[in-house]
């Protein structure tokens, strides 16, 4: 898998050289080539005029001065390299613990799937991390490094971390207190390799599954955004005003991304809002704006800007968002991070203007992930000529401390005692358990038929002889889908963790015979089916889909009409059939539901499939309500929020059975 990876980073590389520009949204364990050609560019050192004094560590050190007068302190010994270092986030693997001593970054990220050269288990990815921390100490000044990865559902790079459901399994479960729980559990695998940082959660509230970030979001409902959304800052980060706020266990969130990313037309990911900045004001008026309320309630010191326009106008361009409503309605004084390379696609005719384009809109540390000397020296030249000013510098150099000093950054010991034991704790039985709760509760039961005065669930708990159908009932990848351990995800057994079949196989073995098919045929001694069917992995762009495209995956689509014939060739039309959904989204499932005596949403679980079993044959009940209008035919999607649309509808948004 990792060698797929490499070539497929070279090839990247390759072909972002010849088209000359870096545009291309590059998640994946690149391996620096790119880094290094524009090194080889001979882009000239920016460390020749540094400053040569020796720090006054004085005030900034001391942990007894307030915040501000620690920023103050060592803002005003910066030089403007060192003041535009602080400014660039680039991807460690783009980078050497060299060039972090050298230029002095203020972040390293690593992007989706991007593991340390050396491997990929919980020890190495501290030791990467802990090497660039080090090496940010050798500084002049000595700032702390702030290291960002995306845990969106678990420490999900890592190989053996407990992989957690996706956001809109959490929104469906109903569980604030569950998904802060689950949020503390994955800052607690994050903090054990040393970052001290998530892009997590998303705040987006999507109003056409067409888009292929879905499942990233709790709800379609802004305000069931801004509970589930707080409930998940506040197990990052530690509840505000008590000691454990960005302790050592936490870590800090990230509610991203701000804003209007649901709202694009037909669900494009990096799409455009069609309406006029008036209209998306009142928008944000009318609810869209409080997840954000909430997530600034909560404490959050970190938000990263929208890939999506409004109007044409990129959120990264717009001051109105970020200067005006953000940092101004809002009063948020954290730091303003900019998505993936996200400046590159700004209006502006050259990378030089795209940058001021973006500090001017607001944005304080920019992730621009491999051209980071060209940010710099473009940084630079742009103070130079008056067309960025020393102010704006200061002020998001100023927020990006003040924030490593919130967090604790400057007096951060690392590889310290409570990394260690954290580390001991990476993927263990204590968070797998928070994990395979979150699964029970996040099922959704759409369907469940009487016949003969039992429920299809009834009758299948009374069966014998159990003949379980499709891939994905072991297919640990699928279950967990996007952003697990590459950035796109995988299927197969790509981390650790329990399938849906053998979770089951550990609730009703020896007693029940349980056998499996890919094909979907079944033997004359079954006496019910349990059929596993939905989408293949995907992440942001890849995930979008055509109104047509919302449904099974084609394989498992076979799969279904095979299981009709051979049931029927059986003469076993009348046992149970019980079809769980592994999906990111609603999809259209409308043709088939004659099918099913029993249908499951169970959206993309994680590592515990034993929570799909625990539900299905165990004491538990379905607990979990849909967060999404599900409509007939997504080619309705558009009408889904219309008056009278009732007969489009196939399960409305609150919808969920008990057995
Ligand atoms: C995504 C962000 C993510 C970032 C860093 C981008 O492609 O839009 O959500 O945090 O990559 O991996």
């Amino acid at each position: 898998m990792k060698k797929r990876v490499r070539i497929y980073a070279v090839l990247l590389a390759l072909a972002l050289l010849l088209s000359g520009c870096g545009n291309a949204q590059t998640q994946t364990g690149m391996d620096g080539t790119a880094g290094q050609t524009e090194r080889e560019n001979g882009q000239g050192s920016l460390a020749d005029d540094r400053e040569t004094a020796e720090a006054d560590k004085s005030v900034y050190m001391d942990p007894a001065q307030d915040v501000e007068s620690r920023v103050e302190a060592l803002l005003a010994q910066m030089t403007l390299e060192e003041k535009i270092a602080q400014m660039v986030q680039p991807e460690q693997a783009g980078i050497t613990a060299e060039d972090v001593s050298e230029y002095g970054f203020g972040s390293v990220l690593s992007g989706g799937g991007s593991a340390p050269s050396t491997g990929n288990s919980a020890q190495d990815w501290q030791q990467r991390v802990n090497e660039l921390k080090a090496a940010a100490l050798q500084t002049r000044l000595g700032i702390p490094l702030l290291y960002g990865v995306d845990a969106v559902h678990g420490n999900n790079n890592v190989f053996g971390t407990v992989i957690f459901p996706h956001n809109i399994g959490l929104g469906a479960a109903g569980d604030p207190e569950l998904t802060e729980r689950v949020a503390q559990a994955a800052a607690e695998e994050v903090r054990a390799i040393g970052v001290q940082w998530t892009f997590a959660p998303t705040l987006g509230n999507p109003q056409n599954e067409r888009w292929g970030r879905t499942y990233e979001c709790f709800s379609e409902d802004p305000q069931e955004v801004a509970v589930y959304g707080a409930a998940s800052i506040r197990g990052f980060q530690g509840e505000l005003g008590t000691e454990e706020y960005l302790d050592e266990k936490h870590v800090l969130a990230c509610a991203k991304h701000f804003i209007g990313e649901g709202y694009t037309t037909d669900g494009i990911n990096q799409g455009d809002v069609a309406m006029t900045q008036e209209e998306f004001d009142l928008l944000l008026e009318s609810g869209v704006i409080d997840p954000y309320a909430a997530a600034l309630n909560e404490g959050v010191r970190t938000v990263m800007i929208s890939f999506n326009s409004v109007d044409g106008v990129k959120c990264h361009e717009n001051r109105h968002l970020i200067r005006d409503i953000l940092k101004g309605e809002l009063g948020f004084t954290g730091l303003v991070v900019s998505d993936y390379n996200a400046i590159q696609q700004l209006s502006g005719a050259t990378y030089k203007e795209q940058i001021r384009q973006g500090i001017d809109a607001g944005v304080d540390l920019f992730m621009e992930v491999y051209s980071w000397q060209d940010f710099m020296k473009n940084m630079k030249a742009l103070v130079e000529e008056g067309s960025v000013s020393a102010e704006q510098i200061d002020d998001a150099v100023s927020r990006i401390l003040r924030v490593k000093f919130e967090a604790g950054l400057f007096e951060e010991t690392i590889g310290a005692e409570t990394e260690q034991a954290l580390l001991k704790k990476v993927g263990g039985e204590e968070h797998r358990e928070i994990a395979r709760e979150a699964v029970r509760k996040s099922l959704v039961l759409l369907k469940n038929e009487t016949q003969d005065g039992k429920s299809a669930l009834e009758r299948l708990n009374a069966a014998e002889n159990i003949r379980v159908c499709g891939q994905k009932a072991y297919d640990l990848g699928s279950q967990c889908g996007g952003w697990t351990i590459s950035w796109q995800g995988m299927s197969g057994k790509t981390t650790q963790g329990t399938t849906i079949i053998d979770g089951i196989a550990a609730q009703v073995m020896p007693e029940k015979k349980l056998s499996h098919d890919v094909k979907g045929e079944v033997l004359e001694e079954n006496d019910a089916v349990i059929v596993v069917i939905g989408e293949g992995p995907y992440a942001e762009t890849d995930g979008d889909r055509t109104a047509d495209a919302l449904k099974v995956s084609a394989d498992d689509a076979v799969m279904l009409e095979n299981l009709k014939a051979s049931l029927k060739e059986q003469g076993k039309q009348d046992i149970p059939v019980i079809a769980i959904l592994i999906a990111g989204r609603p999809l259209n499932i409308t043709e088939y539901l004659d099918d099913f005596d029993a249908l499951i949403m169970a959206w993309l679980p994680g590592t515990e499939g034993e929570g799909v079993a625990d539900v299905l044959f165990g004491e538990y009940d379905f607990t979990g309500k849909l967060q999404y209008t599900w409509m007939k035919d997504p080619a309705d999607i558009e009408d889904k929020f219309a008056e009278g649309n009732e007969d489009k509808v196939l399960f409305p948004a609150g919808f969920g059975l008990s057995k």
